[in-house]
């Protein structure tokens, strides 16, 4: 394994990184989560797009290596060959002596890593995964993507202890999203997901998701999901660049709609994936792999 450290290319062994960071010491920084199929990028450009905007919400220049993100993300997926990957990019303010306001002058440390895609989506016949609801503890700005995720670490990790696979956050009433995943629920022919704002990340799957249902003629909506609106759902669905489009068939042990496998979620699949593949310019697109 290869990583990528403010410039240089190194086994992750060879990557120092200063105790003094801030991104170690206050998480004070953003990331990115960028899927890649067959070798090249999924939907980079809005990756990058979000990254400047996290940066902007933590009010960071843009730092971007010499030769530009792009090259250097290339360069990285190039060193680490293998199957699907994503590549996580932190961009934290540097190291600087101890101080909760920002420093005078401060490096800031850019950071990337590969990762295989690891498969979580089950067979099309099986059930789909368990998830388990919560209350949203986050902060008042999910919008940022950023490095400060406490309480997603314990909410996934109490879904785990539960036997799930993913925790959905209510705020007030109402779902918000999963602990790493954007949250779709399906009545009937309508497909809903909770508002942009700041309680959520905007999510380039969900986006994606959206325009390539809307364009298929479906009705989607942007419209707060009550919790009763979640439990009384035909389907439920999460959605990550690293999962792509998962059914939730359990939700705090009791199932999810009615016995029937998830109907609409196999359609959306095979729709987003066509849509993905187009995008990409892959030739043999829309069979569910
Ligand atoms: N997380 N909401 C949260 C809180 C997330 O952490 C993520 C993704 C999403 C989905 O966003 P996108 O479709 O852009 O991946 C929504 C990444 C995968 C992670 O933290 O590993």
């Amino acid at each position: 394994m290869i990583v990528y450290l403010n410039g240089a290319f190194l086994p992750p062994a060879k990557a120092s990184i200063s105790p003094l960071d801030r991104g170690f010491l206050f998480a004070d920084g953003v990331y990115e989560v960028i899927p890649s199929y067959r070798g090249a990028f999924f939907l980079l450009d809005e990756h990058l797009e979000r990254l400047r905007r996290s940066l902007g919400g933590i009010r960071m220049p843009e730092p971007q290596p010499d030769e530009g993100w792009t090259p250097m993300l290339e360069g990285l997926l190039q060193r680490n060959p293998g199957g699907d990957r994503s590549v996580y990019l932190q961009v934290s303010r540097g190291a600087a002596p101890r101080d909760h306001a920002f420093p005078a002058a401060a490096a800031p440390t850019v950071f990337a890593m590969v990762s295989p895609i690891v498969e979580t989506r089950p067979d099309p016949g099986e059930a789909g995964i368990a998830a388990i609801t919560l209350p949203d503890q986050r902060w008042g700005r999910c919008d940022i993507k950023s490095v400060a995720l406490l309480a997603n670490v314990l909410a996934r990790q109490q879904a785990v202890e539960s036997g799930a696979v993913e925790a959905i956050l209510l705020r007030d009433g109402v779902v918000t999203e999963g602990a790493a995943s954007n949250v779709f629920v399906v009545h009937g022919d309508t497909v809903s997901t909770p508002p942009l704002g700041h309680a959520i990340l905007p999510g380039i799957t969900r986006r994606f998701l959206l325009d390539a249902l809307r364009d298929t003629g479906w009705d989607c909506r942007e419209a707060p999901v009550t919790e009763e609106a979640l439990r009384s759902a035909d389907e439920i669905w999460i959605t990550s660049s690293t999962r792509e489009l998962v059914p939730v068939t359990s939700l705090d042990g009791r199932p999810v709609g009615g016995s029937r496998p998830c109907p609409a979620w196999r359609r959306a699949l095979e729709i987003f994936r066509c849509a993905r593949d187009r995008s990409m310019g892959i030739e043999d697109a829309g069979a569910i792999r």
